[in-house]
């Protein structure tokens, strides 16, 4: 949002240099930047992280990176070496206050005294309150809006460590200054949800109770947890997905129309129906919510291990690798109206998708017995679109009907790549705009509607697990969480697409 928007000079400091984060999203993302020319001049970026490096092998590291993870694929000898020019590297101790000291001063020389500085941290959460208040009694950040701190997930484990990251980051730098990232707000074809809705007088009118019988969303994963099951293990699939990626999704759908695009307009549209979501009582959370863990199991003709065989994960772990979810809000739009959430890992494909069950006819005066009713499936991933699906008479004698699919995909639509959330969100931090990012109340909110779910699972050990064979849907109790309400899931649109043409996902 606010492309139009002069950028000033700009530091990039990444605390975390060395990981994984930086050498797959963050390098990729501003490199891509660079070649489209949206990065201010001059810009620099200043990697900090433990690991013993220099600027060359730095830049080498990051290269493999770009090459390996780039949507242009791998970078041209020109381009790299005019970009690489900027990047230089501090192997440095976070707990040493030296580290901080000595950044800062050099923050403060030459042509980065007047420039807008970035912090990134994209180190382990365990280090993201140290090193904010190590930066915290080096200088007074608040009120100074050229530097600006981004954050990314997770932002604690539960309300109470949420609000913990939030003191400390508050009492550092003014709100305004804090950029969370939750990456799927970047996503192209989630913030399409937003110009679908309000920029098309057609769907307002019937976007509500009235017409809509439920929603559903899911977000799958073909792959398991590979080699991040150390994370894994604190985290699950309820803590990792649905407290974010799912959760700011379901806002985006249910929202009411804002009156302008200004961060905070949006934000406190997206924060009430957070505020909206019903309560779960700790005693029904059985009814509300779901978890599965995979089991070994075959994956495209290859064996792949059970969740609690994966590296760093207890043999008898009891995280879970799904989850399946209903949501009610409690408002005049949509009472009455269930939400279905569901994510998992090694589900049968890589897809995101968003559902609209529309109500059936009132009356129907056809002899079909059976008629699908009308389904709009908004398509974040893979094959990013939208598919109306609706009725059609079949050619030939008498009134038989047939469902048929309207549909764009952005592919076909505007011939280009999209750019990579990362490329998005980064852009907006280098512009300062906080639209896309997640203000505290935001991320406190999304624990406090999950709390009963924590504390249940955390208290009870799932007897069953593991309860799902890769390439399934999740475990049956996800079926029951939907058929007791005489629904089912929807298989995503693209992959019956796939299915139809005999295509592999
Ligand atoms: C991350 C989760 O936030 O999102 C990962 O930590 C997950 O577990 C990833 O794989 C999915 O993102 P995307 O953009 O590939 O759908």
């Amino acid at each position: 949002m606010m492309r139009d928007m002069k950028i000033e000079p700009t530091v990039i400091v990444i605390f975390g240099a060395s990981g994984d984060l930086t050498q797959r999203k963050i390098i990729p993302a501003i490199y891509n930047l660079f070649i489209d020319g949206l990065l201010p001049d001059p810009f620099c970026i200043i990697g900090i992280a433990r690991t013993a490096s220099d600027d060359e092998m730095f830049r080498q590291q990051l290269r493999k990176g770009v090459d390996a993870f780039s949507r242009r694929g791998k970078s041209k000898e020109e381009d790299w070496s005019k970009f690489a020019a900027n990047i230089s590297y501090t192997a440095a101790d976070y707990h040493d206050e030296k580290t901080y000291k000595s950044l800062l001063e050099e923050l403060n020389k030459g042509w980065y005294k007047s420039a807008n500085k970035v912090l990134y941290l994209a180190t382990p959460p365990t280090l993201f309150t140290e090193i904010v208040e190590q930066l915290g009694q080096q200088e007074v950040f608040r009120g100074k809006t050229s530097y600006r701190i981004v954050i990314e997930k997770p932002f604690g484990r539960d309300l109470e460590s949420a609000r913990m990251v939030n003191q400390v980051l508050t009492g550092v730098f003014d709100e305004g200054q804090i950029y969370r990232i939750d990456h799927y707000l970047g996503k192209e074809t989630v913030q399409n949800i937003l110009a679908f809705r309000f920029a098309n007088a057609m769907w307002e009118p019937i976007w509500n109770r009235s017409f809509i019988d439920h929603v559903q969303i899911t977000v799958a994963e073909k792959v398991g947890v590979g080699k991040r099951g150390g994370y894994y293990e604190g985290a699950g699939a309820l803590r990792d997905m649905l407290q974010n990626h799912l959760l700011q999704v379901m806002c985006l759908v249910a929202m009411e129309p804002p009156t302008s695009f200004q961060a905070d307009e949006v934000r406190n549209k997206r924060v009430d129906v957070l505020n909206a979501i019903r309560p779960i009582g700790k005693d029904e959370v059985e009814k509300f919510a779901v978890r599965g863990q995979y089991s070994k199991g075959v994956v495209d003709g290859l064996s792949v291990p059970a969740y609690r065989e994966e590296e760093n994960v207890a043999a008898d772990s009891g995280k879970e690798t799904f989850v399946a979810m209903k949501l009610f809000i409690d408002n005049w739009r949509w009472q009455g109206v269930p939400f279905y959430l569901r994510t998992g890992k090694h589900l049968p494909g890589r897809v995101s998708e968003i559902s609209l069950q529309f109500r059936p006819v009132p009356h129907h005066p056809f002899t079909d017995k059976v008629m699908q009713s009308n389904r709009l499936a908004i398509q974040i991933e893979p094959k990013e679109g939208i598919m109306l699906r609706t009725q059609a008479k079949e050619p030939g004698p008498g009134m038989k009907i047939k469902p048929v699919e309207m549909h764009y995909t952005y592919q076909e639509v505007f011939q280009s790549s999209s750019p990579e959330a990362y490329e998005t969100l980064l852009l907006d931090v280098v512009r300062g705009d906080p639209g896309l990012f997640m203000r505290n109340d935001q991320v406190e909110t999304a624990w406090s509607v999950l709390e009963s779910v924590l504390e249940h699972w955390e208290e009870t050990s799932p007897a069953d697990f593991p309860n799902y064979a890769p390439g399934e849907w999740g475990p049956k109790s996800a079926e029951e969480l939907i058929t007791q309400d005489g629904r089912t899931w929807l298989v995503p649109a693209c992959l019956e697409f796939d299915r139809k043409e005999g295509r592999k996902t």
